[in-house]
């Protein structure tokens, strides 16, 4: 079924005051979104925040359910947190460790999860080994198999990341993983709401989330996924109320990836992201996904053929993320070119993508990304924007 963009735009209040191509940042929430947040604000400024949750369980538990839904699993497989960041802390704190231990993740890790990494190791004593990539910027799941051994106690990595167009193959990872019953850990902040993430065929034990980016959910909410045999077996770095069963005597952790769930939260939020997975779903994720790709596919090949402008991405298939560089001109420089003529996009900094880009030499890169609300003639508008920058004499003499 094609989206029907009238609708996904007469749904999306922001699509009249911006060109929002800084999908892969945080999107434009759609209205169910927006009023279930709103809604329950009110709700709470009226009856009392702790009533109000009361009155509005039903919805907050709905959106743990909408959630497993979507990336089909048990909901007392997923704990509820305010960032992608805290949920893979989580995950990586409750995994024991020792010195000498291997960690082998991909180049693709965004910036505060390869930093988790290194803090890992400090902590830990394990090693971290970023994983070797063919020409596409992939890991190939041969190699892997080749690296593994005993002493190799966690594979983690990222299915979409933040700086580049490509999409990492999961799933045959996840089958060396189970092969050699390594536990796996896949940060799929930018794919989940963009593209089917489904954590059975991808074969992980945990997955981490994120509501603001493709899922249109409210900013500070993220989840962790972890299988209900692996959660069991998993101590968490820190507890609360909700996640342990106390008697005032003794504590059991609560069932599952529950163990991770402290008593405390953003309701109205929690509500939204639930709202925002329904919302995500009433499209359907594989029509969204055909129109993301299109999308992208088609702005990709007008952008190669502007003077001045190299795309970056690189994979064998590529999502709606789309990075580049500007001959002559910083990323920030274009970036404020483009909001001048109401065009959002983003400057990923070589912080945000560390291994990666400084292995590449770049310092940064304008990232620019559609999702199924954008239209044709926003992607031509940013086109527009760019052939209008100054070309420098050397490129103009080259084309
Ligand atoms: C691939 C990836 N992982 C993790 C994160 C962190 O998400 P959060 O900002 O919710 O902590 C991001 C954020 O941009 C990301 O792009």
């Amino acid at each position: 079924m094609d989206i029907n963009l009238l609708l996904a735009r007469a749904d999306t209040p922001g699509v009249k005051h911006v060109a929002h191509l800084n999908n892969a940042g945080a999107s434009l929430p759609p209205k169910p979104v927006i009023d279930a947040v709103t809604d329950h604000l009110r709700l709470e400024s009226e009856l009392g925040p702790y009533e109000a949750a009361e009155r509005a369980q039903a919805a907050v538990e709905r959106g743990r359910g909408a959630l497993a839904d979507l990336i089909d699993c048990h909901g007392d497989e997923l704990a509820m947190f305010e960032s992608a960041t805290r949920a893979w802390g989580a995950a990586l704190s409750s995994i024991p460790l020792r010195p000498g231990d291997r960690v082998l993740i991909s180049p693709m890790e965004y910036g505060s999860s390869y930093l988790a990494f290194l803090h890992l190791a400090h902590r830990t004593g394990a090693h971290v080994e970023v994983l070797p990539v063919d020409a596409d910027g992939l890991v190939s799941a041969a190699d892997l198999r080749d690296r593994v051994d005993e002493r190799v106690k966690l594979i983690a990595m990222t299915h979409v990341p933040m700086h580049d167009g490509l999409i990492y193959p999961v799933a045959s990872i996840g089958r060396v993983a189970r092969e050699f019953e390594i536990p796996y850990l896949v940060d799929a902040s930018q794919s989940v709401g963009q593209l089917p993430v489904d954590v059975r065929e991808i074969g992980c034990d945990m997955l981490v989330g994120c509501g603001r980016k493709f899922l249109r959910g409210p900013r500070g909410t993220g989840f962790l996924y972890a299988r209900r045999a692996f959660a069991e077996q998993l101590s968490p770095g820190a507890v609360g109320l909700d996640g342990v069963e106390w008697d005032g005597a003794g504590y059991r952790f609560a069932r599952a990836a529950r163990r991770f769930d402290t008593w405390e939260t953003n309701y109205a939020t929690r509500i939204g992201l639930g709202v925002a997975v329904d919302y995500a779903m009433s499209w359907g994720i594989e029509n969204t996904w055909r129109r993301i790709r299109a999308l992208a596919a088609d702005l990709r090949r007008d952008l190669a053929g502007i003077s001045g402008i190299t795309v970056q991405d690189r994979g064998r298939e590529r999502c709606g993320t789309i990075a580049l560089t500007v001959h002559g001109h910083t990323a920030h420089r274009v970036r404020a070119e483009l909001q001048r003529a109401g065009i959002n996009s983003w400057v990923c900094l070589s912080n945000a993508a560390c291994v990666d880009m400084r292995r590449r030499g770049l310092d940064s890169l304008l990232r620019v990304s559609v999702h199924y609300y954008n239209s044709v003639e926003e992607l031509a508008r940013l086109c527009n924007v760019l052939e209008s920058l100054p070309v420098p004499a050397a490129v103009g003499a080259m084309s």
